[in-house]
């Protein structure tokens, strides 16, 4: 930026800056999201992340630092702790990013519960009055005596509040309705929610405290202005789910102290949201008898198996143009798998619609479903049914080759443990499974060896 300029344009998708207007953002590839935003100066830039929250930095030996073992906090909810890596981390910044009316304040105000307990937990709200809070806290149950409410957009007031009452745990829902004075753009601007950001992560990294933020999402699919808020934070969570159907899945795109392909499943009730501990059962609830196109597979997401149903129908076509949906799955995988069972199985599929279906609404694109997708379309195009009982995952190569997938031994276990009797995987990963018993394993090196099974 040049000196002495004091508005720039700014992506409200993913915070590019530019000099000038630009119709499509060249970063995010977004049209029409710069607009022209006052730029804070650089002297209130630089003296803003308030430098008393600062540690005093010296180079020191990494021999002589004692990390121990990890302190955790649980929250009080398995699923949550899951997805964080065991809990929260002391000190750890954490986006919790989602639709409007998903579920994101209910989520960290329940986790109040626990966490009030025996800790000092402040809850700053900028949307919601304190009446409002009240209301849904009475929904959620008792909480302790102890939690601290605020109603609060100024962050200079909320920074004041953090030094005062020395919490461990600092809730700030939503980060779009913060606003800190010396930045002279409105909340929820690019400039507004970096800032804002920046000064708390000055706080959690100094005093120690774990802040989550509440950021909405827009049509898009990321938070609102902010991406650049990803790179910021430590963790990054994301509560997805059909707003009209009860279950929820968090899930972390990014995390300092944890893997980040675990998800969390919840349900949303009217006494707010239940853990889910058993997926697989939820997602296999009202599969049908006996129908063709629905075949049953597994997905890892992090270290849990979860067991799905993959639907498909397959049906001559009106017109000229062969009509394929996907939902739930990747769209141009489904055409590539009917582009191999077209070429190297005979399938003829060229002047069929497919429609293909994870039931239940889940989102799912781990490339073990591809057998399971295979199999659905040729059972319904057969208009055979795929035994009640069996289980099928493998990833399908372009030449028609099944290849193996890790973690076989957990998704066996897990569909063992659901009562299937008969798994059908790739042969490559048979290896190792000799004592697994009370499931019959049936290797397969290719498609053509697959559908014989039917
Ligand atoms: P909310 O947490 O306000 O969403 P967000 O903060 O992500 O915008 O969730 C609101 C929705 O949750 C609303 O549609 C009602 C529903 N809800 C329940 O079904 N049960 C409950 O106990 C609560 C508190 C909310
Ligand atoms: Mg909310």
């Amino acid at each position: 930026m040049a000196k002495g300029k004091t508005v720039a344009f700014f992506c409200q998708e993913c915070g590019y800056e530019s000099a000038k207007w630009l119709g499509q953002c060249p970063s995010c590839k977004a049209w029409n999201t710069l607009v022209e935003e006052p730029v804070a100066s650089a002297k209130t830039a630089r003296s803003a992340p308030t430098k008393r929250f600062r540690n005093t930095a010296e180079p020191c030996r990494l021999s002589e630092i004692t990390a121990g073992e990890e302190e955790r906090i649980s929250t009080g909810l398995a699923e949550l702790d899951r997805v964080l890596g065991g809990g929260i981390v002391p000190g750890s910044l954490i986006l919790v990013g989602g639709d409007p009316g998903i579920g994101k304040s209910t989520l960290l105000l329940q986790i109040c519960h626990t966490l009030a307990d025996g800790r000092k937990v402040i809850y700053i709200s900028g949307e919601e009055s304190l009446k409002q809070i009240k209301l849904r806290a009475d929904r959620l149950g008792s909480f302790p005596k102890e939690l601290l409410l605020m109603c609060e957009t100024s962050l200079e007031s909320i920074e004041a509040a953090i030094e005062k009452e020395k919490p461990s745990i600092v809730i700030i829902d939503s980060i779009q309705t913060m606003y800190k004075e010396e930045v002279s753009s409105a909340p929820g601007s690019v400039s507004q929610v970096r800032e804002s950001t920046g000064a708390l992560m000055q706080i959690a990294k100094g005093l120690g405290v774990s802040v989550f933020i509440v950021g909405h999402v827009t049509k898009e699919g990321v938070v609102a202005g902010p991406r650049v808020l990803e790179h910021m934070v430590d963790t990054v969570l994301y509560f997805e789910g059909d707003r009209y159907a009860a279950y929820r899945i968090l899930r972390a795109v990014k995390n300092r102290f944890g893997s980040t392909n675990e998800i969390g499943v919840f349900e949303m009730r009217e006494k707010g949201l239940i853990e889910v501990k058993n997926p697989s059962e939820y997602m296999l609830n009202g599969k049908p008898q006996g129908a063709s196109g629905s075949v049953v597979t597994c997905s890892m997401e992090g270290s849990r198996p979860i067991l799905l149903e993959v639907q498909a129908l397959v049906c001559r076509t009106n017109f000229g143009m062969p009509r394929r949906t996907a939902a739930g799955t990747d769209y141009n995988r489904v055409n590539l798998l009917m582009a191999v069972l077209e070429k190297r199985a005979g399938v003829r599929l060229s002047d069929c619609d497919a429609y293909v279906n994870i039931a239940g609404g889940m989102k799912m694109n781990e490339p073990s479903l591809d057998l399971g997708i295979v199999m659905a379309l040729v059972s319904s195009y057969r208009d055979k049914a795929v035994d009640e009982e069996t289980i099928v995952f493998g990833e399908v190569g372009l030449s028609g080759e099944v290849r193996g997938v890790s973690m076989t031994k957990q998704r066996i276990l897990e569909a063992k443990k659901l009562g299937f009797r008969k798994c059908i995987l790739p042969k490559t990963s048979m290896d190792g499974l000799e004592n697994v018993k009370g499931i019959s394993l049936l290797g397969v090196a290719g498609v053509r060896e697959a559908i014989a099974l039917l």
